[in-house]
């Protein structure tokens, strides 16, 4: 080690001089509220951890999700993951929807490159083939292909298909409930069909924007109860992006439902008739949002925001409307307008007009909730979170969640639609 030098004259003088304590700056002078040592901030793990075990990922899970739109479930195989599990999805040549665990279970190369037969999918390395229920049902290399031992099972989930999307129960088997209906969306009207999405296409407006969000269901599941956001991100701050009523800041009261939450958001419209809008959220992920181009009565479509881990999520859709030859989604209001595709867009483009994504994207993966203030007008928010978290307790306790059915006679009646007075 190097010997301690004296300090010079100079160096001792410094030293001293950096001791010396400065004149403190009045109190008004001391710049307030500033970034410097502020707390280090988490998300709210219960709400937004879903893989297996985890107290969200059970309370997901007791809860039939829609997977892909049931057009794109076909006898290619297609790799999806979903609730932190990659699975492996496909449509035997009978037409039966299956969802599999990917790894096969003889020796473990991945199904995606298996190939759709009439009865399942046969594994591309020595040919076990599978039916849409996991059971192994031919082994060609064994001396007797077709004697396959029933505990020769890939790991599946039940799947079936109702609003033109695929839906998967990846629960306990033993609490199975009803696959949900609801008379938003039956009976179909004359002449509609069932158009369904699953490229998260409520979250940016467009067919060829991200399908998977790079964000937690959380954010899109927070904003079904934020009717305010309208008035401002959508009208006042990137211009009328849907429609001009929603320039009139709404009167909103939240109330909860059986199995959910709704709000009611109250218009003095400039023609001089009082408009109610009403939209709902049910147990645990599921909007029901009114036709925003005011179109009175019920709601004509489904969301749901579906976790795909915890940091994504992807936003499937099932419409009903007037059958049209070309499969697009109508578009709502002015949108149809001032379309542009999301995917074109610039940055400064984004920007100028900042959209769902831009918002619930800029929230960040999963968003910071012990840094949140939750004020007045997120009251619909802090009363989807108390249900979530009742739920999650009621789970935990052994019991069933709200919003299930285990009868599949109910049709859950959904309060939400634009109505008209005066
Ligand atoms: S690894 Fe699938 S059949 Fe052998
Ligand atoms: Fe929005």
């Amino acid at each position: 080690m190097a010997p301690k030098r004296p300090l010079s004259g100079a160096a001792e003088e410094e030293c001293q001089m950096a001791t010396v304590e400065r004149p403190r700056p009045a109190a008004r002078d001391i710049p307030q509220g500033t970034a410097y040592g502020r707390p280090s901030q988490h998300p709210d793990a219960a709400l937004t951890q879903v893989g297996p075990g985890t107290p969200m990922g059970e309370l997901m899970r007791r809860y039939w999700q829609p997977v892909l739109a049931s057009r794109n479930v076909t006898a290619r195989p297609r790799e999806v993951r979903i609730l932190g599990e990659d699975l492996i999805v496909f449509r035997d040549g009978e037409g039966r929807p299956g969802l599999l665990y990917p790894r096969c279970m003889h020796r473990g190369t991945s199904l995606i490159w298996g190939h759709v037969e009439a009865d399942g999918i046969r594994c591309c390395y020595h040919g076990w083939k599978f039916a849409v229920d996991g059971q192994c049902i031919e082994q060609p290399c064994e001396p007797n292909p077709r004697q396959c031992r029933p505990e020769h099972r890939q790991p599946w989930y039940p799947v079936a298909e109702r609003y033109g999307l695929v839906w998967a129960y990846m629960g306990p088997p033993e609490r199975m409930p009803a696959m949900p209906r609801f008379d938003a969306m039956e009976p179909l009207e004359e002449g509609e069909d069932y158009l369904a999405f699953d490229n998260s296409l409520g979250s940016h407006g467009d067919i060829n924007g991200p399908e998977v969000v790079p964000y937690s269901w959380l954010h899109m599941n927070d904003n079904v109860m934020d009717p305010f956001h309208v008035q401002v991100l959508h009208t006042t701050f990137s211009g009328t992006q849907f429609v001009r009523e929603f320039e009139v800041m709404p009167k909103c009261e939240f109330e909860e439902i059986a199995g959910g939450v709704i709000y009611r958001a109250h218009r003095d419209l400039a023609d001089g008739r009082h408009q109610e809008r009403v939209s709902t959220w049910m147990m645990p992920n599921i909007m029901f949002v009114p036709d925003v181009a005011m179109r009175a009565g019920r709601p004509n479509g489904i969301g749901i925001s579906v976790p795909v881990d915890d940091t994504h999520s992807r936003i499937l859709m099932a419409m009903r409307t007037p059958r049209s030859p070309d499969g697009k989604r109508p578009m709502r209001g002015l949108e149809a307008e001032n379309f542009k595709p999301w995917h074109e867009r610039t940055l400064e483009e984004r920007q100028d007009q900042p959209g769902d994504y831009e918002a619930q994207a800029g929230q960040g993966p999963v968003s910071l909730h012990s840094e949140e203030h939750l004020v007045t007008s997120d009251k619909g928010i802090g009363l989807q979170r108390r249900m979530l978290r009742r739920a999650l307790e009621m789970v935990a306790a052994g019991g069933d969640p709200p919003g299930l059915s285990f009868d599949e006679g109910t049709v859950t009646h959904v309060p939400s639609g634009n109505f008209y007075s005066g």
